[in-house]
């Protein structure tokens, strides 16, 4: 058979970057997060929605006292590089109106705060305002001492931080049939089974993972739900501007 040509295409939905830190960086965050939680400078639950008492705001030196203002701002340019160039192709109207063919990204790091999330605490349904990009960071990986309710679930979302883009059945497999025979009736020949709704998702659920970080827009709803158990679940939120600049 002759081959042709074809390109995937995934014009619509959020594009998230998931990305491990290093031990030296996952190191230095988890310094800075100590530093920010025995400090207490300035509180930041007065500006988030979170039902938690422990959000404190990252002072701007922190981030280059613990060596991670760098590796943030190339991390957030290489998130703009690898999207954008699908905004190009998919004419995001900006781009086009302005004659901007060939762009350079410039990033501007915003407010960042840390989280220390105790029993009960819970992060309801938002997205961040007043800026292009956000992030999550995972300091630990703890979920809890044992599940809220439903011992044994292998669904139990406790502690996860969950995307929400949409109302699409996720991984919803229907038993249903796709084809019928002439007369119009499913024989046994004819049944062909199909699947409904795996191919795009309406929600994401992430359990946390130590060291591991996402970028997202900052105006894709997420949350995160409440868990049972006496430690803290620790991450880093900051968020970043970004501009297109013709070249
Ligand atoms: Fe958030």
């Amino acid at each position: 058979m002759k081959k042709i040509k074809a390109e995937f295409l995934k014009p619509f939905g959020p594009g998230i970057l998931r990305g491990q830190l290093s031990n030296e960086l996952l190191d230095n965050f988890t310094k800075l997060s100590e530093e920010v939680i025995d400090k207490k400078m300035k509180s930041w639950n007065p500006s988030l929605v979170g039902a938690i008492d422990d959000e404190w705001k990252i002072p701007e030196l922190l981030y280059k006292d613990f060596k991670i203002d760098s590796f943030l701002d190339s991390v957030i340019l290489g998130y703009t590089q690898g999207l954008y160039q699908d905004l190009q192709k998919f004419d995001s109207g900006y781009l086009k109106n302005n004659n901007i063919k060939e762009f350079n990204s410039e990033v501007v790091r915003g407010d960042g705060w840390i989280n220390y999330m105790t029993e009960g605490e819970y992060n309801p349904i938002h997205i961040h305002s007043g800026c292009s990009l956000s992030s999550i960071f995972y300091i630990n990986d703890y979920v809890g001492d044992e599940p809220i309710a439903s011992k044994g679930n292998p669904n139990c979302e406790d502690g996860h931080t969950t995307f929400v883009y949409g109302s699409k059945p996720g991984g919803f497999q229907r038993k249903r049939y796709v084809r019928r025979d002439e007369t119009g009736t499913y024989t046994e020949t004819a049944k062909v089974q199909y699947f409904d709704g795996i191919h795009e998702r309406g929600h994401w659920s992430i359990k946390p993972k130590k060291g591991e970080f996402y970028i997202f827009p900052a105006h894709l709803y997420h949350m995160v739900y409440p868990f049972k158990g006496k430690k803290k679940r620790i991450t880093a939120s900051i968020n970043y501007g970004v501009n297109l600049n013709k070249k």
